[in-house]
């Protein structure tokens, strides 16, 4: 297969959208740890995130372990995927691939634990999670176990499957945002519930898909690239 560099602008967009969400994803988790350590700090009877917010101060700990390790997958996981940094610094990218990897799986263990218990949007939300959550400590595991051997194309293409899986979270939102303003617009003021499990079910294959995109389109050109890496 030949190789071909991915287009530029393209690049540029991916790299937008990457960084639009992780802002979401730190923002929404920030959000979350302030709410549980300082409760009612930004919580007002007319807040529509009121329900929400009592309902996780019922497992603050459990949240908490959640969403604190899910920050650090949002800062860490973009410079991972910098190439010029894992050029430079391959020492700074393995250490901080271990905190990554460290962090996700106990976000992966935390998010599934949560699922099993009360979740807002029910066995929707549940079904969703169980998938795309065992899936995503699959992928992050074999993306270790391929770096361990060397292989550092499918390396890339698992750590690219799933982060993707842990970005949707943030995709989440944007979509979570649109059903309420769509059912407002109709004047009805909907409930979490009645859309949380869906918004899950949206993200993460839109996402999913997404990566299998994107993995497709530059596999050529990242195999070429990593052929050329010296050997250590
Ligand atoms: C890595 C990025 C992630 C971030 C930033 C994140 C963030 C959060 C936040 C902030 C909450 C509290 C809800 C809120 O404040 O709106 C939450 C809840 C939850 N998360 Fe995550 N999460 C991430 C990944 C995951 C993954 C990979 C899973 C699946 C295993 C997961 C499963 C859950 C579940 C089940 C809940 C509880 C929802 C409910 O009770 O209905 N999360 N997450």
């Amino acid at each position: 297969m030949q190789a071909m560099n991915p287009n530029r602008g393209l690049v540029r967009i991916l790299w937008s959208a990457v960084m639009f969400l992780a802002s979401i994803g730190l923002a929404v988790a920030t959000r979350r740890t302030i709410v549980l350590m300082k409760p009612g700090t930004m919580s007002s009877a007319k807040n529509p995130a009121v329900q929400l917010d009592a309902h996780f101060a019922n497992h603050a700990t459990l949240t908490l372990a959640h969403v604190l390790p899910a920050m650090l997958f949002m800062v860490l996981g973009p410079l991972q995927f910098v190439r010029g940094l894992r050029a430079k610094y391959p020492q700074v990218h393995r250490w901080s691939g271990r905190i990554f990897l460290t962090a996700s799986t106990v976000v992966g263990v935390t998010g599934l634990t949560m699922a099993f218990g009360k979740t807002i949007g029910g066995v929707d939300e549940k079904a969703a999670i169980t998938l795309f959550g065992t899936f995503f400590l699959i992928a992050l595991a074999k993306a270790l176990w391929h770096a361990l051997r060397r292989e550092f194309a499918q390396h890339r293409e698992w750590m690219i499957r799933g982060y993707a899986i842990g970005l949707a979270v943030a995709t989440i939102r944007p979509i979570m945002g649109t059903f309420f303003a769509a059912a407002l617009l109709r004047g009805h003021a909907p409930e979490p519930k009645e859309f949380f499990g869906t918004a899950f079910w949206i993200g993460f294959t839109l996402q999913t898909i997404a990566a299998e995109i994107w993995i497709n389109y530059t596999r050529p050109t990242a195999a070429a690239q990593l052929a050329m890496l010296p050997a250590k």
